[in-house]
C-alpha cells in the first residue's frame, strides 16, 4: 500500500523521482497553478510556453512530462491539467491521473494547490487512490509497482490529519477494488465472510457469521434459494461498529454475489465474463464499515453482507419457485437472474430489527441502471425525499457521480404475482431499476427511513482507467457510505 506524508518545503527542493504540479487552463495557453510558482521561476519562466509548444493546454486529465536537467532537485516534472477553476472533485482526479502514469517510479511529491486542508486532502486521497495496482495474479514480467512513496506539498494547518484521513479512506477503497478484482474461484462466500470476519478483528468490529444451516433454520429464504444452485454456500455476515457518545445508528446492507452467472435464466457469456463485481455491494459495505471504525466516528454503524454465489445446477432455484423471505413474505421467483433483490431483501428485513435510524443498501442490481445513467452515475431512490437528498449529496461531496430517482407507485402493481404475496420481475422490461427499488421497498418496514443505490455501472469499470479510477473494481461508493456515516455522526 502507498504511503504519504506532508512536506512544507519549497517543491524545487524536494528529493524525489518525479515532482507533480498543476497547470490552469486559459485563453492565453496554460499558466502554473497555486504550488507551481517557484518551480516556474526554477525554469528561468518559461515552462508554460514550452509546455504549450508540446501541445499540453492544461485542461483535465491532461499531462505533460518533462525531464529537469537538474533545474530542480526532482530528475521528472510531470505536469497535469487542472482546466480553469478545479474543485475538490478535480484536484482528486488530476492527483490521480498523474500519480497513475507514473507506475514503476518508486516516490513522487505533488505540489498541486493546497492551500487549506481540504485540498491537501483532495490532493492525497487522489494520489492514492491513483496508485493502485491488481496484479497480484501476474507471473509474466508486466507487473509494474504502484508509487510507494507520496509527499503531498503544503503548508495549510490541520493538513498532517487531513492526510491520515485520506489515508483511511484510500485504505478502505483499495480493500473493495482488491475483492471486486479477485476472480471468483478465490472469493466465494464463505472465504469473503472470512475475510470479513480477519479484518473485524483487526478493527475492533464486531461479527457475526450465520452459515447455510443458520440461514435455513432462520428464514432467510432468498440467501438459500440464491445460493442453493452452487457447491459454495450462502453467508450472511453482520459488522457492527459502536461509539460510546453515538446517538445514531446507520444499517448498510450490500449485494454480495460472489459470481452471478443468471441462475437458471442463464446470462449470455458476453454479459457474465464480469459478473466477479457482483459483489460490489457487499464489498462497499465492508469497506465503509473499516472505514468507520478506523475514523473513529462518533457514530453506530452496522453492515450486512448477503453473500451467495448464484449458479444453475440439479440444486438449483427454479423459474417460479415460491420462496419466504426473512419477513415472512413469499416471493414467486420468475427469473433467477434477479437475485440480487432476493437477497437483499432478506437483508434489509433483518437490519430492520436493530432500529437504525437510516438503512441504506448498495447493490449492482441492474442492467437497467447502466442503461438510465451510464457507467459513471449511480441511482439513488428512497422512501423520503430527504433521505434520498442526503445520499445524493454525500456521493457529491466525495466526487462519486449519484442522482435521485423515484419509485413510482403504479409500478408494483407489475410485480403481482397469481401464487405468491409478490414476483421478483415485472413482466415489462421499461423502468427496470424502479421496479427492482419498489420491490425492495416491499421489504421495509413501515417508518423505517431507508435509501437504495444502483450501481451496476460505476461499481466496475470496463473502459480505460481515468482520473483516479483504474481499470476493473472500482470501490465506488464506500467513501459515500463513510460520508453518510460523518453526516450522522454526534457532537
Ligand atoms: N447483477 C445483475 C445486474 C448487473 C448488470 C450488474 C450489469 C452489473 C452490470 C443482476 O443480478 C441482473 O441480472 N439483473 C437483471 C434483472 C432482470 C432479470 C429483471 C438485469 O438487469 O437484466
Ligand atoms: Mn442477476
Ligand atoms: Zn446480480
Amino acid at each position: 500500500m502507498t504511503t504519504v506524508r506532508l512536506n512544507s518545503a519549497d517543491p524545487v527542493s524536494i528529493d524525489t523521482d518525479a515532482l507533480i504540479v498543476g497547470f490552469r487552463s486559459g485563453q492565453d495557453g496554460p499558466s502554473p497553478a497555486a504550488g507551481a510558482e517557484t518551480l516556474d521561476t526554477a525554469f528561468g519562466g518559461g515552462l508554460a510556453a514550452s509546455l504549450a509548444a508540446l501541445g499540453f493546454g492544461g485542461k483535465p486529465g491532461e499531462l505533460a512530462k518533462l525531464p529537469t536537467f537538474g533545474s530542480i532537485a526532482a530528475p521528472v516534472l510531470v505536469a497535469v491539467g487542472l482546466g480553469d477553476s478545479p474543485d475538490l472533485e478535480g484536484l482528486r482526479r488530476a492527483a490521480g491521473a498523474a500519480v497513475r502514469s507514473l507506475t514503476g517510479t518508486a516516490r513522487a511529491a505533488l505540489a498541486l494547490p493546497a492551500g487549506t486542508a481540504e485540498e491537501a486532502e483532495a490532493v492525497a486521497l487522489g494520489g492514492l487512490l491513483g496508485a493502485y495496482a491488481f496484479d497480484r495474479y501476474r507471473t509474466d514480467g508486466e507487473r509494474k509497482e504502484p508509487v510507494a512513496e507520496l509527499t503531498v506539498v503544503s503548508g495549510a494547518e490541520g493538513a498532517e490529519q487531513v492526510a491520515e484521513r485520506a489515508a483511511v479512506l484510500a485504505e478502505a477503497v483499495t480493500l473493495v477494488r482488491d475483492l471486486v478484482n479477485t476472480p471468483p474461484s478465490d472469493l466465494n462466500p464463505a472465504k469473503f465472510a472470512e475475510i470479513a470476519e480477519r479484518a473485524a478483528a483487526e478493527t475492533g468490529l464486531g461479527v457475526e457469521i450465520l452459515d447455510e444451516k443458520q440461514l435455513k433454520d432462520g428464514g432467510y429464504g432468498g440467501l438459500i434459494g440464491v445460493g442453493q444452485g452452487s457447491a459454495n454456500p450462502p453467508r450472511l455476515v453482520r459488522l457492527s461498529y459502536t461509539h460510546p457518545e453515538a446517538s445514531k445508528t446507520l444499517a448498510f446492507v450490500g449485494k454480495g454475489i460472489t459470481f452471478d452467472s443468471g441462475g437458471l435464466s442463464l446470462k449470455p457469456s458476453a454479459s457474465m465474463d464480469w459478473m466477479k463485481s457482483d459483489m460490489s455491494g457487499a464489498g462497499a459495505v465492508f469497506g465503509a464499515l473499516v472505514g468507520i471504525a478506523r475514523l473513529g466516528l462518533p457514530v453506530n454503524a452496522v453492515g450486512y453482507l448477503c453473500l451467495a454465489e448464484n449458479l444453475p445446477s440439479g440444486t438449483a432455484q427454479r423459474p417460479s419457485d415460491v420462496i419466504r423471505s426473512y419477513s415472512g413474505k413469499t416471493v414467486e421467483v420468475l427469473d433467477t437472474d434477479a437475485e440480487g433483490r432476493l437477497v437483499l431483501m432478506d437483508g434489509i428485513a433483518r437490519a430492520a430489527e436493530d432500529s437504525p435510524d437510516l438503512i441504506v443498501d448498495v447493490a449492482t442490481l441492474t442492467g437497467a441502471q447502466i442503461v438510465a445513467l451510464g457507467w459513471r452515475t449511480a441511482a439513488v431512490m428512497a422512501n423520503d425525499d430527504a433521505v434520498r437528498e442526503l445520499v445524493v449529496e454525500a456521493a457529491g461531496a466525495a466526487g462519486e457521480g449519484a442522482w435521485g430517482m423515484p419509485l413510482p407507485e403504479e409500478l408494483r402493481k407489475g410485480l403481482d404475482s397469481p401464487v405468491a404475496d409478490i414476483a421478483n420481475l415485472q413482466p415489462e422490461r421499461w423502468g427496470g431499476m424502479l421496479a427492482a427499488g419498489v420491490f425492495l421497498k416491499e421489504f421495509v418496514p413501515d417508518g423505517v427511513r431507508w435509501a437504495h443505490i444502483d450501481m451496476a455501472g460505476p461499481a466496475f469499470n470496463k473502459g480505460e482507467p481515468y482520473g483516479y479510477v483504474p481499470k476493473g473494481g472500482t470501490g465506488a461508493i464506500t467513501r459515500t457510505l463513510i460520508g453518510l456515516a460523518e453526516r450522522h455522526a454526534s457532537i
